[in-house]
């Protein structure tokens, strides 16, 4: 048998770091069920003293996760964060604490303002103190990939003898180099004494596009855990890939002698989930799970996959839970033919619900002449969307042009479900529809970005718009809609970070 390594997710700690991705607690929930569905061992669920929202985040998830995983909160080397952390816990099947301190020359003198001898006696404290709540307590040695060796051992070696079960070395500034960095870890475990009873983890992130091969070179050199994320998301240029790791350590399981337990079919469900609540897309050639990560265009490619498939493609897609997308939904498929396809995508209707979402697709398909994976779980999302929303878009209509002025005229369902019309004109047709939306809608908002990108291929494509609005409180909602009418899914976007805005005032 080879190694277990032991996949960790901070999606909901350090990919919602990532500026725009924040999530309120349902979101995250609704993760963290398919964060158990990809059968993670660890969820990082937040950092509980940071903020109410994320208290309640690991308290919840702690009780969702059960015995089917370890749920983490990160704290500071801090007493206090300990104690709130330990707090959020409580109802934990199987708890850790996630403490640490930054071990590097430039956050001991610049940001911390201690020597090392006080970072050591602060990193033992805080392993100690974490101890008296629960047994399973990870020490993170920020800053690790800029850090002196020799040092870098002491602080292992101190916090190994305080009793930490998990000792995880992040290259916090995506810094190193994959070679460096994987030479970094054989050095802890050749010098650091007893090294071989915990677990050594390793957390990269992407500043120099190498997060995944630096996280590769851990496991290499002796890392038994990896820190990543659901499409890399995560501070700055982000964190590890969970889905370009764990696949890279089943494409190399013997030279590696690792695997691990994640059920790979789980992943493309899981970047999407992740993309549509957090709006952040997901690039076309994103390895594993972009559009195109198994789609060939070049004759010579086509030729050869259609004659071996490996001949050009290293995964199959149905592991990774691609669609097959070569089976093509129109307007002549019936109802069998798009349960089965929505049932592959892991969405599940009968009856009532069935129809209508076969008349949202027969809608679509009279419009397109393909209706692609990425079509329907757009149609799918817009229709939880709908499901949710306070006020509803009835119609709208622009008048736009030259020498016209843009004028939208727009009936909206208010939340009794009474139908309120207005007219507003702006300087672009967008514009005037968003002028007419807050005609109806009065709350005080800010739009700080508006994005279109196109669903699927070809000119008849979806185009799903992202916005995003800053409310009075400064807090920012993420709004989505897609339709074949950018008018529309522009109006869509915006009622939908609106509505967002007006169930947390609620
Ligand atoms: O990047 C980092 O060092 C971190 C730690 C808090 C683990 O996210
Ligand atoms: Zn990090």
């Amino acid at each position: 048998m080879t190694r277990k390594i032991n996949i960790f997710d901070t999606t909901l700690r350090d990919g919602e770091q990532s500026p725009g991705a924040s999530m309120n607690t349902e979101e995250k929930l609704v993760i963290a069920r398919q964060l158990l569905r990809l059968n993670v061992d660890v969820i990082e669920a937040g950092f509980p003293i940071s903020s109410p929202g994320d208290f309640e985040s690991v308290r919840r998830i702690a009780e969702l996760a059960g015995e089917d995983a370890t749920v983490a909160g990160l704290t500071r080397a801090i007493e206090k964060d300990i104690d709130v952390a330990a707090d959020a816990l409580k109802y934990a099947k199987r708890p850790r604490i996630h403490t640490g301190i930054g071990v590097s020359p430039s956050h001991m003198r610049d940001k911390l303002r201690i020597t090392e001898d006080q970072c050591i006696e602060r990193a033992v404290h805080a392993v100690s103190y974490a101890k008296k709540y629960v047994s399973d307590v990870q020490f993170y040695a920020e800053d690790a990939g800029r850090s002196d060796y020799d040092f870098l051992v002491k602080v292992i070696q101190a916090v190994v003898d305080a009793g930490a079960t998990v000792v995880n070395i992040p290259d916090t500034t995506g810094y190193s180099l994959p070679e460096e960095f994987g030479q970094r870890i054989k050095y802890l475990m050749d010098n650091v004494r007893g090294i071989e009873n915990v677990t050594v983890s390793v957390h990269c992130h992407n500043d120099l596009g190498m997060a995944t091969a630096l996280a590769m070179a851990g496991v290499k050199n002796g890392a038994t855990q990896v820190e990543c994320t659901i499409n890399g998301l995560g501070e700055r240029a982000g964190n590890t890939a969970m889905e370009e790791v764990v696949m890279a350590v089943r494409m190399h399981e013997a030279e590696l002698d690792a695997h691990t337990d994640i059920n790979t079919r789980e992943f493309i469900k899981a970047s999407r989930l992740v993309s549509s609540i957090t709006g952040m897309n997901v690039q076309a050639n994103k390895a594993i799970v972009g559009a195109n990560a198994f789609a060939h265009s070049s004759g010579i490619h086509q030729d050869g996959v259609l004659k071996k498939r490996d001949t050009y493609e290293i995964i199959d897609p149905a592991d990774v839970g691609a669609g097959a997308s070569q089976i093509v939904l129109t307007a002549r498929s019936g109802h069998a033919a798009l349960k089965h396809r929505l049932e592959e995508l892991g969405y599940e209707f009968e009856g009532e619900q069935l129809d209508q979402v076969y008349e949202a697709f027969l809608n679509l398909a009279d419009k397109k002449k393909e209706v692609y994976d990425e079509d329907l779980e757009s149609l799918v999302n817009e229709r939880d969307r709908e499901e949710s929303a306070l006020y509803t878009l009835e119609s709208v209509q622009i008048s736009c042009g030259f020498p016209l002025t843009p004028t939208a005229t727009l009936t909206l369902a208010n939340p009794e479900g009474e139908p309120i019309t207005v007219c507003a004109y702006g300087t672009g047709p967008v514009d005037a529809v968003y002028k007419a939306v807050n005609q109806i809608i009065r709350v005080d908002n800010d739009l700080t970005e508006f994005s279109v990108q196109s669903v699927t291929r070809g000119i008849d494509a979806l185009g799903e718009v992202t916005v995003r609005v800053k409310a009075g409180n400064g807090e920012v909602y993420t709004g989505r809609g897609a339709d074949g009418d950018i008018i529309v899914s522009s109006t869509k976007a915006y009622l939908n970070a609106l509505n967002r805005l007006l169930s947390e005032k609620r």
